[in-house]
């Protein structure tokens, strides 16, 4: 028996993604993808990949009744309209940030406030490597958010194994690729801007700070540019910990962390071009790659971490949480890899 699914903001980037996995996924049937500007026009006319659907987009006030929806609506509409998905929908899996952080005070600091506060502790944060014990089973389910999915994954290691205490100094510096930004991400984003730039944009105080510090108990320094990529975000972690790390001792976190999660690998130090993780190589794909060096003349570790924004960021992370909270196959409909070689992602 098939799983219906709805996708409310169907014409933007994540939720095109979030149609193309699911059209491709042996549980979800796809039933409802909505859209304000687009109502009753065919879902590939906006998403050109998916000419095959036999689909329309249709209004976000007519809610069809269905098992799981996707919201990929910007900040502040699913907070706004929880009840409404909630009525239509035994699952909820929230790709925006409103139901991400676990207390109110980040949303006073970061953003503009929480209007539905006491559903913080109900709703499960989707970061599979972190949180997956807690996923069956969850009927609200916030995925996590592209920056702070590649800056965890790249750290998550070294405090599970003690590497790190909480006290050490870590500068994140994040590159970008446009999609980010959304389908209307405005001037930044466009091609004739964005062309050729490494162009920092959020220095200091990003929200995704917040979530890392949330989930990894610790804060950071971290810094966003801008880069000339569609898809992609590379993260470098520079990390002075306390006291003498060995590239053993990281070997062994990483390997420990790692080596039984479908959705992650190592890219550290091998041979060939690609020898730390790249964005192009997980392009369209669910993958993270994570890497590292020891630099013990600057007592600094590095780490590096690459994501695909639009799936292991957003998409592919929503549909991986929710087969397993829904008890499916926990890598269906993501199994595929990227294309090598390819252009720019
Ligand atoms: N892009 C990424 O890499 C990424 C990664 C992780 C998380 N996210 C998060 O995912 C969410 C979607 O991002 P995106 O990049 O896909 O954005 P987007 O391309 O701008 O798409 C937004 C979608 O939401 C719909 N929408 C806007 N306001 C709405 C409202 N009030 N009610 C119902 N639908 C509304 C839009 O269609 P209509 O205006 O036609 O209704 C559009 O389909 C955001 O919260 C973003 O922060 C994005």
């Amino acid at each position: 028996m098939t799983t219906t699914a709805s996708v409310v903001g169907g014409t933007g980037f994540t939720g095109g993604e979030l149609l193309r996995l699911l059209d491709g996924h042996p549980e979800f049937e796809v039933v409802q993808a909505t859209s304000r500007s687009e109502a009753n026009k065919t879902v590939g006319g906006i998403h050109p990949n998916l000419r095959h659907m036999d689909l329309r987009f249709s209004d976000p006030a007519d809610l069809e009744s269905v098992d799981t929806l996707f919201a990929c609506t910007p900040h502040g509409v699913s907070m706004g309209q929880i009840d409404e998905f909630r009525d239509a929908a035994g699952t909820v899996v929230d790709l925006s940030a409103d139901f991400r952080l676990p207390e109110t005070t980040y949303y006073d600091e970061y953003y503009d406030g929480h209007e539905r506060p006491g559903l913080l502790e109900e709703a499960e944060y989707a970061l599979p490597e972190l949180n997956r014990e807690n996923l069956p089973g969850a009927d609200l389910i916030a995925a996590g958010g592209c920056n702070a999915t590649a800056s965890i994954l790249g750290l998550l290691p070294l405090f599970e194994a003690g590497i790190l205490d909480g006290d050490e100094q870590i500068v994140i510096d994040i590159k970008v690729g446009s999609s980010e930004g959304g389908a209307g991400g405005g001037a930044a984003s466009s091609h004739a801007e964005r062309s050729g730039v490494v162009r920092p944009y959020a220095p200091t105080g990003h929200r995704h700070e917040a979530e890392i510090e949330a989930y990894l108990g610790t804060s950071v320094s971290f810094t966003v540019h801008a880069v000339d990529m569609i898809r992609g975000a590379s993260a470098t972690c520079h990390i002075f910990p306390n006291g003498p790390v060995s590239k053993g001792d990281m070997w062994q976190a990483y390997r420990g962390q790692y080596e039984d999660e479908p959705f992650v690998r190592m890219a550290s130090g091998g041979g060939g071009v690609y020898r730390y993780p790249e964005p192009k190589a997980v392009a369209g794909s669910n993958f993270a790659e994570v890497g590292f060096e020891v630099d013990p003349t600057n007592k600094r570790l590095v780490v590096f971490s690459a994501i695909d924004n639009m799936m292991k960021g957003s998409a592919g992370q929503a549909v991986h949480a929710a087969n397993i909270a829904l008890g499916f196959e926990e890598t269906a409909g993501l199994e595929h890899t990227g294309f090598h070689p390819i252009g720019a992602p």
